[in-house]
């Protein structure tokens, strides 16, 4: 009881904690309104969310240099407007823009007379009309003389606006410029230095790194915050502009409230980076807003798709595929921004929010504020006074909690602790014996924290059951992947010693070598060698990725997770049952060698055990045998069910959450099962596979693992027989699998709860990412 009640205050304060120690300020909240959207849309449009307007664009006259308005009447009533909805909000007047003449920039931008002219008019236009604030969207400046031209332009440009202010006792005008997504154009760099020094902040252009009118043949994100392939992306655009030597707080990150329709080549091919041919033909111009876009997939039914590897949205129906960015997306940008302690964002542009009740601004601003989804506005103020009178009291009672917890883990862990380092010395000892040597290593909080750079967003490379796992680099360079186990996690530390105590004995070629830990704070790390291919189910499922396995590769994929069971059940000194090999758990290296991870769940067997029994189940449903689920009985058998499903998704590439067969009620085990029993085995397999050349069969691979998934453990080969099977495929006879485990017809008898197994495994659907699920306890 009283324990619970510590939970229940550790989470309100943490909860607190987390919101004021992560809640650096996003002081921009910005948003571009262009004239040519009309001011019908800007009435429409809540601007509340937003604390600061660009209004676009105003033009050079390419005979004076002088600035001038397409529409003056627009910026007017803009200036007007705004003062009327959000009088708190700021307003710069935006100059250029995508559909100006660069040529005419280049121009102005190379006299001493021609620049003058333009500063000059430009300071007196925004007084006349009251904004805030002047903005230069030059997009872009081509060659290393525009370049070095647009640092003199600031140079002077900033100068003339300090003396204005100084002439006229005005508050100085606030002075920003959009730039590219990389600081590097065509082999010409920005004049870095001029940009830091002159302008307030630059706006970073994080978006249309793809579109259908200049990447044609490829579907692709057109605002990506990470991009693992190409390193074109929002997150790599940050990383360039402050290694050039922009501090974060003058970065203002651009977030589009549009997207670009392409026209699929192939309407079954329709992921990220698919084949494409130019533009959708839906539309005339494949820029949509947000707002056509939500109104495309209503009429449409298009399929939607959130990409977490990459943060961006796509959707596709028939042969449209457009690339956009979705609430949650947003969401997620607003959230790194503030993680990365950027001065703000802003939305190009606000008129894409029209008619579905400006969701994204409100959610951009709301992930700024740290309010979360369901909070509303009037809630706020309230709390924040509340707030207010909370910090101190709150601090105070933070700092006794936080000893009290501090001596509470201490109390609870020292013992664990050194219990972990008897039995690490305990092998260490027994290893030194054996003559075989297993050192780990010891590392420090501290040295993590170095390592991942702070555990930050760009290192993260997943998320496992019992936590996060970052990529990392020692001081030595050595790279690693730290699992980072979640304090929460109450479980986590049998699983986490296990592990430990377990990696320490095993070594092989085919599983991933754990190269030390670290217990620090209540902190619990794993540290693993590095692997860089990411894992399996990256690659067989995906239908652009899966092209890089070709047969070949798959075999030797295939004989190497052989090689690493077999040593886990007949070669190492222990028997050990993985119980948790899945496709996610099967890490590739540099050569797309595998290498078998997580033995969180796995369990070691005296040498005269041959079953064991569980109360508490886990592992993944869809590769746990039907005896380990319904009776909690675990053997070598369990994993050779478990690498007969493995061995099908891999021949196949089809997933064990989908429904598969002419009535989609048949799951992959039974389908293969009937595919294979009425001859059609090959159309069963992934079409891009060819074993012509191979001494490896596909059909003998697919009869090997029906024989792996059959109900009887009994009945299932051991990992030997599956390796000689494979290897002397020409004089071995194969036997005739049964009717595999899980088959909604059955042959002899009914009594199984099916519906209950099927309703665990649409739950599994869900989270296929996570490496680790518990069944039951
Ligand atoms: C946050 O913003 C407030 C005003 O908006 C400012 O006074 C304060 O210094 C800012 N804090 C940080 C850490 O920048
Ligand atoms: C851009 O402006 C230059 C002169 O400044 C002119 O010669 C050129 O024709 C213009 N280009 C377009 C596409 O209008
Ligand atoms: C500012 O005042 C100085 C003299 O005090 C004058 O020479 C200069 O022209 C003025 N500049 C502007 C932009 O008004
Ligand atoms: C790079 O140069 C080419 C040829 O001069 C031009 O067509 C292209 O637009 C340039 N790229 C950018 C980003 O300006
Ligand atoms: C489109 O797909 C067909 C095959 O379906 C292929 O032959 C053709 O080369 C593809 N075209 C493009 C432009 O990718």
């Amino acid at each position: 009881m009283a324990f619970s009640y510590t939970n229940i205050f550790l989470f309100f304060f943490l909860h607190q904690l987390i919101i004021f120690s992560n809640g650096q300020n996003i002081t921009i909240k910005g948003g571009y309104w262009l004239w040519d959207s009309g001011l019908i849309a800007l009435n429409k449009i809540d601007i509340t969310p937003f604390s600061l307007l660009f209004c676009g664009f105003a033009d050079i006259n390419s005979q004076s240099n002088q600035l001038i308005l397409t529409s003056p009447n627009s910026f007017i009533q803009f200036t007007r407007i705004v003062q009327q909805k959000n009088p708190s909000a700021k307003i710069l007047l935006s100059i250029g823009g995508g559909g100006a003449n660069k040529t005419t920039y280049g121009v102005m931008a190379t006299t001493p007379n021609s620049r003058k002219s333009f500063i000059d008019s430009s300071i007196k236009l925004a007084r006349q009309l009251g904004f805030h604030g002047l903005d230069l969207s030059w997009i872009f400046p081509e060659s290393a003389s525009d370049m070095m031209n647009l640092g003199i332009l600031l140079n002077e440009w900033r100068i003339a606006i300090n003396t204005e202010a100084r002439n006229s006792s005005k508050v100085a005008l606030l002075f920003t410029a959009a730039v590219s997504g990389s600081p590097r154009i065509n082999g010409s760099i920005y004049p870095v230095q001029s940009l830091a020094k002159n302008l307030d902040w630059i706006n970073l252009i994080a978006y249309d790194f793809y579109g259908p009118s200049w990447s044609p043949s490829q579907t692709n994100s057109h605002a990506q915050l990470f991009d693992p392939v190409n390193y074109v992306s929002g997150s790599d655009g940050i990383n360039q502009w402050i290694q050039q030597g922009v501090p974060p707080q003058k970065i203002v990150f651009g977030i589009p409230f549009y997207g670009y329709a392409w026209r699929l080549n192939n309407t079954n091919i329709h992921g990220l980076r698919a084949p494409a041919i130019g533009k959708s033909d839906v539309y005339d111009d494949p820029w949509m807003t947000y707002a056509q876009i939500r109104d495309f997939i209503v009429e449409h039914r298009a399929t939607t798709i959130h990409d977490d590897g990459i943060i961006g949205d796509y959707c596709y129906s028939e042969n449209t595929w457009i690339s956009y960015d979705d609430i949650q997306t947003v969401r997620t940008k607003v959230s790194y921004i503030k993680s990365r302690g950027l001065l703000g964002y802003y939305a190009m542009d606000i008129s894409g929010d029209t008619n579905w009740n400006s969701l994204l601004s409100h959610a951009a601003s709301q992930e700024a504020d740290g309010v979360t989804q369901g909070e509303i506005g009037k809630k706020k103020k309230k709390l924040n006074r509340l707030v207010i009178i909370l910090i101190p009291i709150g601090a105070l009672l933070i700092l006794i909690l936080l000893v009290f917890i501090i001596w509470y883990l201490r109390r609870r862990q020292v013992p664990k602790f050194q219990e972990l380092e008897r039995n690490k010395m305990g092998s260490n000892n027994k290893a030194r014996k054996s003559g075989d040597n297993s050192n780990l290593q010891v590392f420090s909080f501290d040295e993590m924290k170095e390592a991942t750079n702070n555990f930050s967003f760009d290192n993260k490379l997943g998320e496992g059951g019992y936590g996060p796992v970052f990529e990392g680099k020692l001081r030595n360079g050595e790279k690693i992947a730290v699992k980072r186990l979640s304090e929460t996690s109450s479980q986590g530390f049998e699983e986490f010693e296990n592990e430990v105590i377990l990696t320490a004995k095993l070594q092989h070629i085919n599983l991933v070598k754990v190269v030390g830990f670290c217990i620090e704070n209540g902190e619990k790390m794993l540290i693993y060698e590095y692997m860089p291919n990411k894992s399996l189910d990256h690659y067989i499922y995906n239908q652009v990725r899966r092209l890089v396995l070709n047969w070949e590769k798959r075999v030797q994929i295939i004989e190497g997770i052989i090689q690493g069971l077999l040593y886990l059940q007949e070669y190492s000194r222990l028997t050990i049952i993985h119980r948790d090999i899945k496709a996610s758990n099967i890490l590739l290296d540099l050569q797309m060698k595998p290498k078998i991870s997580d033995f969180g769940m796995a369990r070691m067997f005296k040498e005269d055990e041959v079953e064991a029994n569980t109360s508490r189940i886990v592992g993944t449903l869809g590769y746990a045998p039907p005896e380990y689920i319904k009776q909690g009985i675990y053997s070598t058998k369990s994993d050779v069910f478990s690498f007969g499903v493995l061995l099908l998704q891999i021949i196949s590439g089809k997933k064990n959450t989908c429904f598969y067969g002419p009535d989609e009620q048949l799951n992959l085990l039974e389908y293969a099962f009937e595919m294979w029993r009425d001859g059609k085995g090959m159309e069963f397999m992934d079409e891009s596979l060819d074993d012509k050349t191979s001494y490896c069969k596909l059909l003998n691979c697919m009869q090997i693992a029906l024989l792996c998934v059959q109900k009887n453990p009994l009945d299932r080969p051991t990992m030997l027989e599956v390796s000689n099977m494979l290897k002397n495929i020409a004089n071995l006879v194969i036997e005739f699998p049964k009717r595999p485990a899980f088959s909604v017809k059955e042959d002899e008898e009914k009594s199984e709860s099916l519906k209950n197994y099927d309703l665990v495994q649409e739950t599994e659907e869900v989270d296929t990412a996570t490496i680790t699920q518990l069944i039951a306890r």
